[in-house]
């Protein structure tokens, strides 16, 4: 991507600690543990506009919220802002920059001003919201190579908690993967089986079967993954979450990358093997094309996984 893409990608207003102000102004302190220490948590969600209905739908904003609860009461932040102050600033944020396109919204709490590395307070929050489009990978898929860094284990740097610290871990891998030409890494845990990749779960599909590494795996508990399987389920399609053995990516009929950002991402190739036919599969483009529906509020039954912006 280029710098000037990147510049044009900035809003003109973020929410800083629940207020809304010019991005510009949306800044912390160079001595906030938060940045010294990586004392911060994150969310990143995405909203959809659809053209139709004149609105944009933020998905499972809730449960990233919740999810965020969850990380901010593992690294102890004082007095956390609510789930409920939380709602009402993303809405805020998305309005304030009036987006009529899809965006992504990374909601990140820390600890500010200056402080020792276990400080606990005072609690900053700021939320930045922008336009992004969907990847063009989820057309042409993207090719995986498995990395040379292990996950950071559940009783080192917990994967299930989003913190910003973790992305160390998923940054290693993906520069790895980027010097060795592969478009992302896959992260095998100390036990030597798959457990994600650098901002995404994991699925392969053998034999019929969908399957992914379970909870345990040393994954964040992705709410797309959580997704999936619900699709999968009310498509009837059997589905595992069990450990995944490396050389299963490369016995697999397909496999794809999920994620809030990515959202679904066909894996063509694994350390140069073909999946497949290094074309995204047939169970893979059917739970884009329910996914994709879902989230633009074109399936009246999942209407209660999306929350509309406008009034
Ligand atoms: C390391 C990691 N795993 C998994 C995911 C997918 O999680 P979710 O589906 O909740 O966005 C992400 C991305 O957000 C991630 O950064």
């Amino acid at each position: 991507m280029d710098k000037d893409r990147k510049l044009s990608d900035r809003p003109e207003f973020a929410v800083l600690n629940g207020v809304v102000v010019p991005f510009a102004d949306a800044r912390i302190s160079v001595m906030a543990p938060g940045l010294t220490f990586a004392a911060a948590v994150f969310e990143g969600m995405r909203a959809y506009w659809n053209p139709d209905h004149e609105q944009l739908y933020v998905l499972h904003l809730h449960d990233h919220l919740e999810r965020l609860q969850f990380s901010m009461r593992v690294i102890e932040l004082d007095n956390p802002p609510s789930t409920e102050d939380l709602t009402s600033q993303v809405i805020a944020g998305l309005r304030a920059n009036n987006f009529r396109e899809d965006c992504y919204i990374r909601v990140q709490t820390y600890v500010d001003d200056w402080g020792e590395m276990i400080a606990t307070g005072p609690v900053g929050s700021s939320i930045i919201c922008r336009r992004r489009p969907r990847v063009e990978a989820f057309a042409n898929g993207k090719h995986f190579a498995v990395s040379s860094w292990r996950r950071n284990a559940d009783d080192a740097s917990p994967p299930r908690i989003k913190a910003t610290a973790n992305y160390l871990n998923s940054r290693l891998a993906g520069l790895e993967a980027k010097r060795i030409g592969a478009d992302g890494g896959i992260i095998l845990n100390r036990d030597g089986t798959v457990s994600e990749g650098p901002g995404g779960c994991l699925f392969i599909v053998r034999d019929g079967r969908l399957i992914t590494p379970p909870v345990t795996a040393g994954i964040l508990e992705s709410i797309t993954r959580r997704t999936l399987l619900l699709l999968a389920a009310g498509m009837d399609q059997p589905a595992d979450e069990r450990d995944v053995g490396r050389t299963e990516l490369y016995l697999a009929q397909e496999c794809f990358y999920c994620g809030t950002g990515q959202e679904i991402v066909p894996i063509l190739s694994v350390d140069g093997k073909a999946v497949g036919t290094s074309e995204a599969g047939p169970l893979t483009r059917r739970l884009q094309e329910a996914y994709d529906k879902i989230v633009r509020c074109r399936d009246a039954a999942y209407r209660n996984w999306l929350t509309p912006v406008y009034e």
